[in-house]
């Protein structure tokens, strides 16, 4: 499949219309392992990133499209949280419309209710940004699929995919493959900012099936938002070599994970996961959002790693949670130390064992 840019994300006008119907995709979250931290317009990452997708943590999101009489300027829809009436989601979403609708022009033709519901607790502290545009975007496409049925699977997908990210960067990573590459990297064919892409090439098994347990460390809103943590990073003092070490950190996870390196994957992991860490704590102004039971946490990982010659390692995401990533092969043990030593860290004891998955799943449709 060639680069798409842009341009071939626009849609000509159709003659076909569609009365009414409904839509219903399962997306999931993901977990990054080499970190996307700064961005340009229109919401375009700095440097590459390497996400794991999840499985458990997802989301579902039923959208019911109605043809409008009264076809205005104006985006016409509401949004059903878990069963609930919740405007507070209306203008993120009202802004996503206005970000995409340049390349999906349809979606003024339509009154939209969007039904939508995680599969982890609300204010878990999990990012549900990521699977919660994933979802709809893949709705968006299966209706402009029904607008323009002779688009092919790869256009679907990676618009799909340009469509999240223009919701929420992360997001384009929660489209489709096991392991996904996002932005573009000198080594990494078919790479995009545009868009997401699986990273394609050879696996080892090892990776195949590894383990995240998302260790829920403070539920609570977070005291910098992504998008001001993002923004930071244009006038950082250390910008230009983090960026550029997350293209080496790229090149070397790709032979990591075709290698079976656990060792250096292990290194690379948590060295990005605490680089990130250090923009934070280096911005102009400087925040942290790890809390000291993360430190415990990562301190308790460590000497486990040590005193049982354990392959268990941390990544965190832009919050205080921890994501403890490990082998299949070392899951009851893992668990066993989890529930022992390390759910006393959390909120109110609350964790949630996740593994890697392959991306949206269409539920239902007309
Ligand atoms: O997608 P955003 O804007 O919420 O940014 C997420 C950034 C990190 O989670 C910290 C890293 C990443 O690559 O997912």
């Amino acid at each position: 499949m060639m680069d798409l840019t842009t341009k071939d994300f626009i849609v000509k006008p159709t003659n076909v219309q569609l009365k009414s119907g409904q839509v219903v995709w399962k997306t999931p979250s993901n977990i990054a392992l080499v970190k996307y931290w700064g961005k340009d317009e229109p919401q375009l990452p700095k440097n590459p990133s390497i996400s794991f997708t999840l499985k458990n943590c997802h989301t579902i999101t039923r959208l019911v499209y109605r043809q409008r009489v009264d076809r205005s300027d104006k985006f016409s829809f509401e949004v059903i949280f878990e069963g609930v009436d919740n405007k507070t989601f209306k203008p993120k979403i009202q802004k996503f419309f206005e970000r995409i609708v340049d390349h999906v022009p349809f979606i003024k033709d339509y009154h939209f209710t969007i039904y939508t519901e995680n599969s982890f607790p609300h204010s878990s502290g999990i990012a549900s940004s990521a699977s919660g545009m994933s979802a709809l975007s893949m709705c968006l496409m299966s209706i402009e699929k029904q607008l323009y049925p002779k688009i092919n699977e790869a256009y679907f997908y990676q618009k799909a995919s340009f469509l999240a990210r223009l919701g929420s960067g992360s997001a384009s990573r929660s489209i489709k493959g096991e392991l996904v590459v996002w932005g573009k990297h000198k080594e990494i064919k078919g790479s995009s900012n545009l868009y997401a892409v699986p990273l394609l090439g050879e696996i080892a098994p090892i990776f195949k099936d590894y383990q995240d347990t998302i260790l829920l460390v403070d539920k609570g809103e977070k005291q910098v938002s992504s998008s001001v943590g993002h923004d930071l990073m244009h006038h950082h003092d250390f910008a230009t070599s983090r960026f550029q070490q997350a293209h080496k950190n790229c090149s070397k996870l790709q032979t990591i994970l075709k290698t079976g390196a656990i060792h250096e994957f292990i290194e690379l992991v948590e060295s990005e996961a605490l680089t990130l860490h250090a923009m934070m704590m280096t911005s102009k102004p400087y925040f942290i959002l790890m809390k000291p039971n993360t430190l415990q946490i990562i301190n308790k990982v460590w000497s486990y790693r040590k005193s049982e010659n354990s392959n268990l390692c941390f990544t965190l995401d832009a919050g205080a949670n921890v994501h403890l990533l490990y082998p299949k092969n070392e899951k009851a043990s893992v668990h066993k130390f989890i529930d022992q030593e390390l759910a006393i860290f959390c909120q109110n004891t609350h964790f949630i064992h996740d593994e890697v998955g392959n991306g949206a799943e269409k539920i239902e449709s007309d």
